[in-house]
């Protein structure tokens, strides 16, 4: 690969992806991967679960693997520090969770400050937290999404890199709900990577500054329209 597919004009990033289930983010990011002049190549895929799936999917693309098993260590630093030498060991310059389902630890995300991005299945601020599209459905929200952030030590909270929006539809259940959505992370997971990695985000006054970046012009998203 050559320097020109990053923006700081430094070869493709290395990613590693944290997983504690099923993957299908890992699945989009790996996915977008494969087109040489994406900015990220995908290094390594790490579970604190040993049987998740998303670890099998990894294998069968012919991604590197690892479980670091958090049940194995006596408390959560021990384990990140594990969590912490894998990373080391893979030469990893940028995180990306995944359905991770273990809470980090403030000096954790500080060694990835600006360098380590989440996926939360709402509008953030919105909805932070477990059973988003529960929870969505009980607010009576017209209008729900997803949102990949650069982490900070509280909980899905960080600079927003990118958030797409959905409608909630009057037969919606969870599962019609979060099929939605997910089809909606798939696409800007992928696309919050590719910034990151590629050299287009600026951090200011914690929040992000994409280079080049022109918002689109329209009318506002309105659910129901008209
Ligand atoms: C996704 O909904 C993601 O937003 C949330 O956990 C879920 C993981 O799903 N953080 P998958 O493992 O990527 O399929």
């Amino acid at each position: 690969m050559g320097a020109s597919a990053n923006g700081n004009g430094a070869g493709r990033r290395r990613v590693a992806i944290l997983v504690s289930g099923r993957g299908s983010n890992m699945a989009s990011l790996i996915e977008a991967a494969r087109n040489p002049d994406y900015p990220a190549e995908i290094a390594l895929v790490l579970s604190n679960r040993p049987g998740a799936l998303g670890l099998a999917r990894a294998e069968a693309a012919g991604i590197a693997t690892r479980s670091v098993d958090h049940r194995a260590y006596g408390g959560r630093e021990p384990f990140e520090a594990a969590l912490h030498q894998a990373l080391l060991d893979a030469r990893i310059d940028i995180v990306c969770l995944a359905g991770f389902m273990r809470l980090l630890t403030a000096g954790f995300v500080a060694r990835w400050h600006d360098r380590m991005l989440n996926i939360h299945p709402s509008i953030l601020p919105a909805f932070k937290g477990l059973d988003t599209h529960r929870r969505a459905l009980e607010a009576g929200v017209r209008i729900h999404g997803c949102t990949v952030h650069l982490v900070r030590a509280e909980m899905d909270g960080g600079p927003i890199v990118a958030q797409a929006a959905v409608p909630v539809l009057p037969d919606d259940t969870e599962d019609s709900l979060a099929a939605r959505v997910l089809a909606e992370e798939h696409r800007i997971y992928p696309l919050a990577l590719g910034l990151l990695a590629g050299g287009r985000i600026a951090v200011e006054g914690e929040r992000v500054r994409i280079a080049g970046h022109v918002p689109p012009a329209g009318p506002a998203l309105v659910n129901p329209a008209g």
